[in-house]
């Protein structure tokens, strides 16, 4: 009988949007990071960069989406509320880890395929926190975009912000329902070409 304790982790992750107090322990996040380290690369290029933002730093970074939001938006279009809201993002969580993809020039791996390493090592570090039995969710919108915050994140133009994992503990008060099963066989198909394979 295979051991499919690993492979239940994988099917049961799922997101939550507002975590509460601890974030993983520095031990932990040493395992979630080597997690993301794992993640598949074409040519070994390790184009996956996180920048962590805890306590304090959480609070400057919600200082940072506001100034892009105001930046790149009419003044009118955000009124004391709104502010307010990109201040608070960033305060949904204990922790929140921003992903970019730090682009190398390759002949043979072009910037898609770079993004998309990075998001599979974000991918590995969502696996690694559910199996950890913290709570964890992706998320991006137009900051992920704005070059304000690239610039105030002092990101160069190759680099490209791929995410924003919120880390922290599950709210018990708050509980996200179970995911829905997905019938997989809806997702994929036996190739059916009745042709005979060239001799
Ligand atoms: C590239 C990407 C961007 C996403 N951006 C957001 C987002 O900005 N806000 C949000 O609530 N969910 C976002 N999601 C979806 C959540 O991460 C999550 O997958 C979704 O809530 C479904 O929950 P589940 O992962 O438990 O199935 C994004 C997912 C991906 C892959």
């Amino acid at each position: 009988m295979p051991n499919t304790t690993e492979i239940s982790s994988l099917i049961n992750r799922k997101s939550c949007g507002k975590q509460i107090d601890p974030m993983p322990t520095n031990e932990e996040f040493s395992l979630i990071m080597q997690a993301a380290m794992r993640a598949p690369d074409h040519f070994n290029l390790k184009p996956w960069r996180f920048i962590r933002f805890t306590h304090q730093t959480r609070h400057q970074l919600g200082e940072m989406f506001l100034q892009s939001a105001i930046e790149n938006q009419k003044p009118q279009e955000l009124d004391e509320q709104s502010q307010q809201k990109f201040r608070n993002m960033p305060l949904r969580s204990p922790c929140v880890l921003l992903a970019y993809c730090h682009h190398t020039e390759h002949p043979k791996v072009p910037l898609i395929e770079q993004k998309l390493a990075t998001a599979a090592a974000i991918t590995n570090i969502l696996h690694a926190t559910h199996q950890l039995d913290y709570a964890a969710i992706w998320r991006t919108g137009s900051l992920c975009y704005n070059p304000t915050l690239h610039q105030k994140l002092n990101l160069a133009k190759n680099q490209h912000i791929i995410g924003f994992i919120y880390i922290g503990s599950k709210d018990t008060k708050n509980n996200t329902p179970e995911p829905k099963k997905i019938d997989w066989q809806d997702y994929l198909q036996d190739f059916a070409n009745s042709s005979p394979y060239p001799q």
